[in-house]
């Protein structure tokens, strides 16, 4: 398949939306950027349609999708029923990186949820994902645009090395600022479940509903059980570099990192680190890549999946990353990490 890359700009982005609109109606799949990451696009109402992303990301079939929207409105329309918690969600953090979990009713093919009763909702604030969900006037199925397995691309170039050649348009409409999917959050239980951290933190959401759980398979990392998000199951975000987790406060981490840097380069390893800034100058390794401050989570948030990426490009054989703090978006930065370590790490005190 020949791929059409597209840049946005000022002066084209109504073309460009029509032309990516155009190519959705008529069955195509079309990537685009949202603040999360970008992702794959296509019309989420047809099964045919919705079967060829997962042919495109090689992704496993029983892993259900997120539906875009441009409004709140839309949701009436594949639900059963939106409890009122939603609605005060929905009025809080929409458009924004909140997917919500509802009873699916009889219009959402079994191709989007995986065969689950619930669906995927959300409606996303970058304005090129709404530019052209709004010009094509439907429901757009759309998971990250990544082979399935590698890091989310929340750049355009990443999108191109996976999916050139896979899809019909990729839309280059500059970084996704927030850098990580969206929080999925569960509004089926009596008490919203966080299934997926994400750009809406735990606190935020607390800030405006009274109760708010983490889905405990979420915590318990190591556990056999099956998350509530299927996608959730699946080692992901890895970079093809064997990844290692280093926990703890002290001085030790550093010296232990740089211990096993020289032992890996004494084994004829390429290593790598992905340090802070405050760290940064204290490694002694092949590749450093600075994340941002240790005081900014949300610098890092925005950072890790394209320096998993570039360590690719160096062609690392070990990535050493000092755990991050957890606060705010830190905590879905970690458990991103952690999955993408096989929830390996090593603790130093
Ligand atoms: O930020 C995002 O959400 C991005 C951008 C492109 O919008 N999309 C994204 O989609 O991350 P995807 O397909 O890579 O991840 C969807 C996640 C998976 O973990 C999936 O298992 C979960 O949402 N999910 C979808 N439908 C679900 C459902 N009915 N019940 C539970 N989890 C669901
Ligand atoms: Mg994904």
């Amino acid at each position: 398949m020949k791929t059409k890359i597209v840049h946005v700009n000022e002066l084209n982005n109504e073309d460009i939306y029509e032309e990516a609109a155009m190519t959705l109606r008529s069955g195509g799949l079309v990537a685009f950027p949202t603040e999360t990451v970008y992702g794959i696009g296509a019309y989420a109402m047809d099964s045919a349609v919705v079967k060829k992303i997962y042919v495109a990301k090689g992704r496993p079939s029983d892993n259900p999708l997120i539906v875009h929207v441009g409004s709140k409105e839309d949701v009436y329309q594949y639900v059963s029923e939106v409890p009122e918690v939603a609605k005060t969600l929905m009025d809080a953090f929409w458009p924004g990186p909140l997917t919500l979990i509802f009873k699916k009713n009889g219009t959402v093919p079994e191709a989007i949820t995986g065969g689950l009763d619930t669906v995927a909702i959300r409606v996303p604030s970058h304005p090129v994902a709404r530019g052209i969900i709004h010009a094509s006037g439907l429901p757009i199925a759309a998971p990250s645009a990544n082979l399935s397995g590698k890091p989310s691309p929340t750049i355009a170039k990443h999108v191109i090395e996976d999916l050139e050649g896979r899809v019909d348009m990729i839309v280059d409409g500059g970084d996704s600022d927030i850098g990580l999917e969206s929080t999925v959050l569960d509004v089926t239980q009596k008490i919203p479940m966080i299934l997926r951290p994400g750009g809406i933190t735990k606190e935020m959401l607390l800030s405006i509903i009274p109760e708010v759980v983490y889905d405990p398979h979420l915590m318990n990392a190591a556990s056999d059980e099956t998350p509530r998000a299927p996608g959730m199951k699946y080692r992901h975000y890895a970079p093809e570099g064997n990844l290692e987790v280093i926990r703890g406060s002290g001085a030790g981490v550093i010296e232990y990192i740089n211990h096993a840097i020289e032992k890996a380069n004494k084994d004829g390893l390429k290593t790598g680190v992905i340090a802070t800034r405050e760290d940064h100058a204290h490694y002694r390794c092949d590749i450093v890549l600075t994340i941002g401050s240790k005081d900014d989570p949300g610098e890092i948030a925005g950072n890790l999946f394209r320096l998993l990426r570039e360590m690719d490009e160096h062609e690392v054989d070990v990535i050493f990353i000092r755990a991050f703090s957890e606060e705010a978006i830190g905590t879905a930065t970690m458990n991103r990490l952690m999955k993408a370590a096989g929830n390996r790490y090593i603790s130093i005190e």
